[in-house]
């Protein structure tokens, strides 16, 4: 009786957000089943089995519905349509249909902030002024004969396009293919939940909610007064939209949803994922993936100076033990690899050892982690030749700004940014085996697969215990087996320390030690580092000193009482 009611619905019912560790699968680059050198969904469902091995118990599929192929699937133009090069609805059905035997849950991404322009939504709000659709999304007038103010597209240059059609703009806050919905219109609201209910009733289990924090932007920011460019994230109304989103649909279904907040802060974070659930399971805050960023751009990197980063998590973990939930992440399809960017891949054996290291410093903290996929297998950034080569709108967008149009950086300084920060990094296929295309396609792959693949590759580390993805699976275990991870408290230790991240878990009943050294020298542990206790996990065979950790050395100690 008790499960029957906790999968009928009620707030708070399902908390196994808490207990889920989250794969996360970009489909076009995951395994192409039919040869057309697309990944698809009948090679999301061929993969099931690797993902069950490794342990993860949800999947978050980046998006597959119709889309107009300029964003990685984020420009939709049908949500109820799967996009004919990932298959049909069927394969879809079949896919969730397989996972849910194997325990698997299935969250899908929700990209609501805007439509593609060839939405039928858009095609009919351009059409005329007076269609019933206009106000569905964010039409001015021209100001003084130009853009209505000065608001920039986070893919660069102006957020407002001109429509030939009526000679007014509309906002696009990404791509011109991308138009901005207008949150503040009841009918927009109703439309996106009746379509969120549609998927829901099909049986996936949530949402990863894209942009979410910018649904509801200022009215002010929207003038068409010449203003400046203004920030249009959590506007006002946005808590209220997402507690009547939760009223209307979320707290119906036993669901999970994590919010992508690129703008929330630990206070803003206490409402969005707060545990009493009238908002969404959590976000993904982006503080601790920008701490190498120089102030003015993405494309500026800062080498990793370890007592920010570490702040960052002090704060978000204390911050929001007891009154909100965290995820915990380090790649997805946006970011550079983490073991290229925190870690070491120049040599083999610290891309292994930094890989584990980084793994380790994450999942032990509290919050639900997601797993990028590669990331298991400590797969590297793609070194890309040229702009030419890139087939990411931002990248390609900013290099024509940055080095075109502005002459702010030289053709090699520029390469080098996207080298290490693009999102290309993160689209290279996966690497399944050390054969052709690393056996993603038998076909020509649509994106190049990474030379190193003959290396890194899953055949060769699944099922060796010494590879990064046994340590990935042995960290999954860990999390289910103790309750600490998921409950404990966190404590900083060492937080001035340049090379070493340690930190305690302590629920009151156990306490568990995790350290690790982010350098590529030895590192000496304080005294209050230098606990006696059992080693859980570690990534060096020799037992080492007690007060001493060696190149890119991590490990995770239950203290004894
Ligand atoms: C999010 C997505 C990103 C996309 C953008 C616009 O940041 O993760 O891939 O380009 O939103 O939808
Ligand atoms: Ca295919």
């Amino acid at each position: 009786i008790k499960l029957k009611a906790r999968m009928k619905g009620g707030r708070n019912m399902g908390d196994w957000f808490k207990r889920a560790v989250v794969y996360q699968v970009y489909p076009k680059s995951f395994m192409d089943a039919n040869g057309d050198g697309i990944g698809d969904l009948r090679g999301v469902t061929e993969k099931l089995d690797y993902i069950h091995e490794l342990g993860a118990n949800v999947i978050w599929l980046n998006p597959i519905y119709k889309n107009s192929g300029v964003d990685g699937g984020y420009d939709i133009s049908d949500y109820r349509a799967i996009a004919p090069e990932f298959g049909t609805m069927e394969d879809f059905d079949e896919l969730l249909r397989q996972a849910h035997a194997r325990g698997i849950r299935i969250i899908m991404d929700l990209v609501v902030n805007h439509t593609s322009t060839e939405h039928a939504w858009f095609k009919e709000s351009r059409a005329d002024k007076d269609n019933p659709k206009r106000d569905f999304y964010v039409w001015r007038p021209p100001f003084e004969g130009g853009v209505p103010n000065g608001e920039r597209s986070v893919f660069s240059g102006s957020a407002w396009e001109k429509d030939e059609a009526t000679g007014e703009y509309y906002l696009h806050m990404f791509a011109k293919e991308q138009a901005d919905l207008n949150w503040h219109n009841e009918q927009v609201r109703q439309s996106v939940y009746d379509m969120m209910r549609w998927w829901l009733d099909k049986g996936i289990d949530g949402f990863r909610m894209d942009v979410i924090d910018m649904i509801a932007k200022p009215e002010e920011a929207l003038a068409s007064d010449g203003g400046p460019h203004r920030n249009v994230s959590t506007g006002p109304k946005e808590h209220l939209y997402l507690r009547e989103m939760n009223r209307e649909v979320l707290s119906r279904y036993n669901m999970m949803t994590v919010g992508e907040t690129s703008s929330a802060t630990v206070e803003s974070a206490a409402d969005y994922a707060n545990l009493d659930g009238s908002e969404l399971s959590m976000i993904f805050q982006f503080q601790h993936v920008s701490v190498d960023e120089a102030p003015k751009y993405k494309w500026c990197t800062d080498p990793l100076y370890l007592p920010k980063l570490k702040r960052v998590f002090d704060k978000w973990e204390t911050g929001l033990y007891g009154k909100a939930w965290n995820s915990l992440y380090w790649n997805n399809h946006d970011q550079p690899r983490i073991v290229s960017r925190f870690g070491c891949d120049s040599d083999e054996a610290s891309r292994v050892r930094s890989a584990k290291m980084l793994g380790a410093c994450l999942h032990m903290m509290q919050g639900t982690p997601y797993i990028y996929q590669g990331e298991e297998l400590g797969m590297t950034n793609y070194p890309l030749k040229s702009i030419d080569e890139s087939l990411d709108v931002e990248s390609i967008n900013a290099y024509h700004e940055l080095v075109e149009e502005k002459h702010e950086m030289t053709p090699e300084q520029m390469m080098a940014c996207i080298r290490r920060k693009g999102r290309d990094n993160a689209r290279t296929p996966m690497q399944w085996t050390a054969e052709k295309n690393a056996g993603f396609t038998q076909g020509k792959p649509w994106m190049p697969v990474n030379p190193n693949h003959t290396v890194i590759n899953a055949q060769a580390q699944v099922g060796d215990p010494n590879s990064v993805f046994s340590f990935y699976q042995k960290l999954i275990r860990v999390r289910q087996e103790y309750d600490v991870v998921i409950d404990g408290r966190f404590e900083l230790l060492m937080p001035e320390d340049e090379q070493v991240f340690a930190y305690i878990r302590d629920d009151g009943k156990q306490r568990m030690l995790v350290i690790c050294n982010f350098s590529d020298r030895d590192a000496v542990l304080t005294a209050d580092a230098q606990m006696e206790g059992q080693i859980l996990l570690g990534n060096y065979d020799e037992e080492g000193e007690k007060r001493k950790l060696r190149p890119w050395e991590t490990r995770i100690v239950i203290l004894k009482e």
